[in-house]
């Protein structure tokens, strides 16, 4: 599988894609001029299937590594848990060229990218991403963080990895929900940024489970999604501009796992469905034809993602909900919708009118 390389003014780093990258961790950590100390972030379930691998690999490159677990849940994504990590990282006395090594899938990526910000003002920090949402999305960029009671990824800080290992054998022990979830973000991709890879998926006749998807599918879906993020971080790390069109489908996905308190769907569920409202507004401002949002449609479906907000939820909830988004700019709430295959636009002139239209919902 080729490699990817995320360019960056500073600290470019490498996105390692291959099925013996767990085991050969340890190895592609020595070429990045790193000191020698390693701790090891993850939650129980993952160490157990992979903890093993990853620390013999570490070690038998000379890396003295220590590890940290976190219990699985967006519910252990906060402060006090990054405390606890401060207190593991004091207590194997970890200096500035050490490392903290994330394995596992978004929220011990976000965390651990969080602690390694912050811990000495900044140490090491290598991203080894277990489930799909975190290989295609969360683990390359470099945004990191944890939860506030009052909102998800409140706190937080762009900080980027010093590589990027993915080893897509690691998937095999993933929930499908959770593979469909992944999928969701790679669909995004298609829709926002490669109209070839959304071709590929069209072409495949299932993409609900990882057991339909041929290696070299998996292959394309990892590389290509890789690619599209590492080309749009590369032209704005920080989310200037561009890097906002990553959010297609997530002002509306937003709403509606906030208004289902984050119980009734994973996030790449309530992107799916983000992303179909999307479509439809896109449909309403003459932006895109119903055949493409039909295609986009078609996709989400076929990758069993849901398409519907809960009947439970009004406009009204939705538009009060939309307008405390964080990325509400200027008092504007932001859209990315698109404007063909593989191509979108950031619109602040979806008002709620052509949303109650588009939605036609309560
Ligand atoms: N997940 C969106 C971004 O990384 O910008």
């Amino acid at each position: 599988m080729p490699k990817i390389t995320v360019n960056l003014p500073q600290d470019s780093y490498e996105i390692a894609i291959a099925p013996s990258s767990l085991a050969q961790l340890g190895n592609k950590m020595q070429k990045l001029a790193i000191g020698n100390k390693v701790l090891v972030i993850s939650n129980p379930e993952i160490f157990e299937h992979y903890g093993e691998t990853c620390v013999k690999s570490l070690e038998s490159s000379g890396f003295e590594t220590s590890t940290h677990l976190i219990p699985a849940g967006e519910e252990f994504k906060n402060l006090q848990s990054i405390q606890q990590v401060y207190d593991t990282a004091l207590a194997n006395h970890l200096e500035r060229s050490s490392t903290l090594v994330a394995l596992g899938g978004g929220v011990i990526g976000d965390m651990t990218g969080f602690a390694a910000a912050t811990w000495l003002r900044g140490v090491n920090f290598v991203q080894v991403p277990t489930s799909l949402l975190a290989i295609v999305d969360a683990s390359v960029g470099g945004k990191t963080g944890v939860n506030h009671p009052q909102g998800k990824n409140l706190i937080g800080a762009f900080y980027q990895p010093k590589l990027v290992a993915i080893d897509p054998t690691l998937l095999k022990t993933l929930p499908s929900r959770e593979f469909r979830a992944g999928m969701a973000e790679v669909i995004k991709y298609g829709v926002i940024w490669d109209q070839d890879l959304f071709t590929k998926l069209e072409a495949s006749d299932r993409l609900d489970s990882l057991d339909y998807v041929s290696e070299e599918l998996l292959e394309t879906i990892i590389t290509r999604s890789c690619q599209a993020k590492a080309d749009v971080v590369s032209q704005d790390e920080k989310e200037a501009g561009l890097r906002a069109i990553l959010n297609y489908g997530h002002t509306i996905g937003h709403a509606v796992e906030s208004l289902t308190h984050y119980k009734q769907f994973v996030h790449g569920e309530a992107v799916a469905i983000g992303m179909v409202a999307a479509g439809k507004i896109a449909v309403e401002m003459g932006l895109w034809t119903k055949e493409q949002t039909q295609r986009q449609d078609n996709l989400i479906v076929k990758t069993g993602l849901p398409t519907e907000i809960p009947s439970e939820l009004t406009v009204e909830d939705i538009l009060e909900t939309i307008k405390s988004d964080k990325k509400v700019k200027a008092g504007k709430v932001r859209f990315i919708l698109p404007t063909s295959i593989g191509e979108v636009i950031i619109t602040d002139r979806v008002t709620p009118e052509i949303i109650t239209s588009a939605l036609k919902i309560n």
